[in-house]
């Protein structure tokens, strides 16, 4: 260990304490004068005339029709029906403004950036509302990237993302690791896009934009990875001593060491986050600035060692000192701000870092108080349980609750100059936190808590009792966002989970029905052709037929065995073809050795030409539809088998040419494309419906077709081929035109999200409009097989 940094982040350490004893010393002093009460009383009685209506008024009580803020866009909606959109979101920006990055309200500058923050907010979000965008979807997220060139990078964050997730272990919350995340990168990104004005070139936003994405990602990462894994259980006592030496060793020493031995049972999740913390850690690094460096430091020391110094907290232990509670969390509270701005290498300023060190502790407060009872079943000391565990034998122990809103009365007068706009949303959070808290506790529960929180004054109690009860419009839309945010993460992954479910259930339903029965002495091509369809084939496209027609057209699952079958021989004949030496001279296919490999080049071309027949045949089996609409479905399909073998073509004569993307997507709609378009026109076609609708799902089709052709291409890059079973780097071996091999992994990638958008735009037009087609086309884009 470096013992002259170590030095230094210790004196570090003791500075900040110094300072953070300092603050905690004006505030114990204005709580024991009690000046607060008088102050926030003085502001209640003027807040409380925006809030709390006439009671002739509430005879026309809006709260009636009031839907329950769970259900996202009616809530927005309701909002902006009585009138109360803009008003909602004003204080909602205006508090981000403030807690987030910092800011003054009483600004100028500051008060037209909320404007036109709210402006833009109000417009999407009654859109969304509408159904006519979805912010937060992969779609919505990737069209506002767009528009800032930053395709790519959200690219990179959203498979990121993604390894997080799938990483964090049991006895962790995925999904709240995960907004946790994405909470601080948002917050960076804002961070970032006030730092940039109107003379910053589209060029240099871009740049900055994409830097911030992945510095928030960066530094974002560390909540789950370092204080959540060390709050929870996941690792053992021992674990987290070398796990924190491990970090300390990493701040103290400027460089993360390398992981040699690892005693326990988490070696493979600590390999995991070791090795993710450390690019983390190396892109941030290489950010930084000279002047910001020192600084960086100095602010994650800080804020790694009081985040440990109150992890260590003993609720057991009767002694801790009102210093030794608060200063802590004055420390981590404030730290957790201050970097984001020198993880940008934002330029100094010094009001920011003072208005973001005395702020901190109201969240922490208003935090650790809606929290209390699961703290306090966990064994967590806040200032909330130690309170509650030792008031009685301590009369010493400061009550946080009256901390609390001395705090307020602290930030609003002495930090923020008794501006009037923040007082007003400093006291809306503030009334609506206890509020929150009330209804999840029910009021029994709640009038506990304030009884044994009591500030002594019973006039302010009452007072703020009253406002409980009865004051309005304090709601918060990050509040609601992030349960929305919540609830969608576990929906989502609910609904992945079913459909993952579903298509394996009828995928082995179509494994089942796949086999040829012998039917005489031609044995052995019939042999061939189950070897083939007997590997490990995804059966997407009968999946697709299945699921349109009995779960969308409601036709019997019997009736359409044959078309099932259809569908599967014609795309196994195609990869019969596909693999052949005069084509892409494939020795593995689903997992096994091809067939021109197993038996001759002749046997695979027979077989790949049995198995058409075989399918037409099958098609004309189709015994329960009425006869004219079969003939329709049999020269729909002659018809997409010959343009199918036109694409195949093309690829081959496309061998090192370089095409354009209007020639690629033509050709992969050709050779791909036809056969997921075919697989969603059949059951159409069977089930009779209108020409409309089978435009839609044609369009759907190529765009989804030529994203999977994409994801095919990249696969055989990127993939790993045990999984994919087939072997990779044949397009190069090749020399095959496809969509990497011209626009580079990276151009290849937009492409695909790009079809996908498109895709989903469908989508949203298509009546029925499919959950089963979203996630499909989901399932395409992020496959590993
Ligand atoms: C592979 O198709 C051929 C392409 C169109 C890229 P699949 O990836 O669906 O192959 P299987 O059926 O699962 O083997
Ligand atoms: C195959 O494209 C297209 C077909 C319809 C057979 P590829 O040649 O990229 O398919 P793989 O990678 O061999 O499965
Ligand atoms: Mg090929
Ligand atoms: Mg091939
Ligand atoms: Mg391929």
């Amino acid at each position: 260990m470096n013992e002259v940094l170590l030095k230094n982040a210790d004196a570090y350490y003791r500075l900040a304490e110094k300072k953070a004893a300092d603050y905690f010393k004006s505030l114990s002093e204005q709580l024991r004068n009690k000046t607060y009460v008088t102050t926030v009383t003085k502001d209640i009685q003027t807040w409380k005339q925006n809030h709390i209506r006439h009671p002739f008024l509430s005879i026309f009580s809006l709260e009636k029709g009031k839907p329950d803020s769970r259900g996202y866009y009616n809530y927005i909606q309701w909002l902006d029906y009585t009138g109360k959109l803009d008003n909602y979101l004003d204080r909602s920006i205006s508090y981000i403004f403030m807690r987030d990055l910092g800011k003054e309200l009483n600004s100028p500058k500051t008060h037209n950036r909320i404007q036109d923050v709210v402006d833009k907010l109000k417009t999407q979000l009654l859109d969304s509302a509408e159904g006519k965008s979805e912010m937060f979807s992969m779609g919505g997220l990737y069209r506002m990237a767009q528009k800032d060139g930053v395709e790519t990078t959200m690219i990179w964050l959203v498979d990121k993302l993604k390894t997080v997730s799938s990483n964090i272990p049991v006895g962790m919350d995925a999904e709240e690791a995960k907004r946790k995340l994405i909470k601080i990168i948002a917050g960076v990104i804002m961070h970032q896009i006030e730092e940039l004005d109107d003379e910053t070139s589209p060029e240099e936003r871009t740049r900055k934009l994409d830097a911030a994405i992945r510095l928030g990602y960066s530094y974002g990462l560390t909540y789950p990875f370092i204080d959540d894994l060390l709050d929870s259980k996941v690792l053992s006592a021992e674990e987290k001593k070398q796990y924190t030496d491990l970090i300390r060793t990493t701040l103290v020493t400027g460089s993360v060491p390398e992981l040699a031995a690892w005693a326990g049972r988490n070696k493979e999740l600590i390999q995991f986050i070791h090795s993710e913390l450390r690019d983390a850690f190396s892109t941030i690094k290489n950010h930084l600035q000279q002047e910001t460096n020192e600084k960086f430091f100095e602010q994650t020391y800080v804020f790694f060692q009081s985040q440990e110094v109150d992890r260590i907290k003993d609720l057991s232990n009767a002694n801790y000192t009102n210093e030794e509670l608060y200063i802590p969390i004055i420390l981590k509270s404030a730290s957790s701000r201050l970097i984001v701005r020198t993880v940008l290498s934002a330029p100094e300023d010094e009001e920011f870092d003072n208005r973001a060190f005395f702020y901190g502790i109201y969240n922490q407060l208003a935090d650790d108080f809606a929290d209390m009872f699961e703290d306090l079943k966990a064994g967590t000391v806040t200032p909330y349980t130690y309170y509650m565990k030792y008031h009685d034998k301590r009369r010493d122990l400061i009550n946080p609750f009256e901390l609390y809103w001395t705090v307020i009365s602290n930030l609003v007068h002495n930090v923020y100059h008794s501006d009037a706009k923040t007082c007003e949303v400093i006291l809306d959070r503030a009334i609506n936190g206890l509020k929150r808290f009330k209804k999840r506790v029910g009021k029994e529960r709640y009038n506990e808590v304030m009884e044994l929180f009591a500030s002594g004054n019973s006039q302010f109690d009452r007072l703020i009792q009253q406002m409980v009860r009865k004051s309005d419009d304090v709601d918060f839309f990050d509040k609601l966002l992030r349960d929305h945010i919540v609830s969608n993460l576990k929906d989502k992954q609910k609904e992945r989970e079913e459909f993952l479910d579903t298509i394996e259930t009828v995928r082995k339903q179509i494994n089942d029905v796949l086999h040829i029965p012998k039917i005489n002495a031609i044995s052995s091509i019939n042999d061939a052709a189950n070897y083939s369809l007997e590997g490990d084939g995804k059966r997407l496209r009968p999946i697709m037929t299945w699921m349109m027609s009995v779960n969308e057209y409601g036709l019997d699952q019997s009736a359409i065995v044959p078309l099932l079958k259809s569908l599967e021989y014609m795309h196994t004949a195609s990869l019969i073809f596909d693999d052949l030496p005069s084509q892409d001279n494939a020795p593995i296919r689903r997992g096994r050795t091809t067939l021109h490999q197993l038996y001759n080049t002749a046997t695979a071309e027979l077989t790949g030409l049995y198995l058409t027949q075989k399918a037409v045949e099958e098609q004309a089996s189709l015994e329960q539809f009425d006869a004219k609409t079969v003939l329709q479905l049999v020269r729909y399909s002659a018809g997409k088998t010959a343009e199918m073998c036109q694409g195949q073509l093309m690829d081959l004569d496309s061998k090192g040419k370089q095409l354009t993307v209007e020639q690629l997507n033509t050709m992969c709609f050709y050779k791909t494309g036809i056969a997921f378009e075919a697989a969603l026109v059949m059951p159409a076609i069977l089930a009779g419906r209108q020409e409309s609708e089978m435009k839609a799902l044609k369009k759907f089709a190529y765009h989804t077709g030529i994203a999977f052709q994409i994801k095919d291409d990249l696969l055989d890059v990127e993939g790993d081929r045990t999984l994919l079973g087939k072997p990779i780097g044949k397009d190069l071996e090749n020399n095959n035109s496809t969509f990497v091999s011209i626009l580079g992994i990276d151009g290849a990638k937009k492409a695909m999200w790009e079809h996908y958008c498109i895709a989903m735009e469908v989508l949203q037009e298509l009546q029925p409009n499919t959950n089963f087609l979203k996630h499909l086309l989901d399932y395409i884009v992020n496959r590993d097989h």
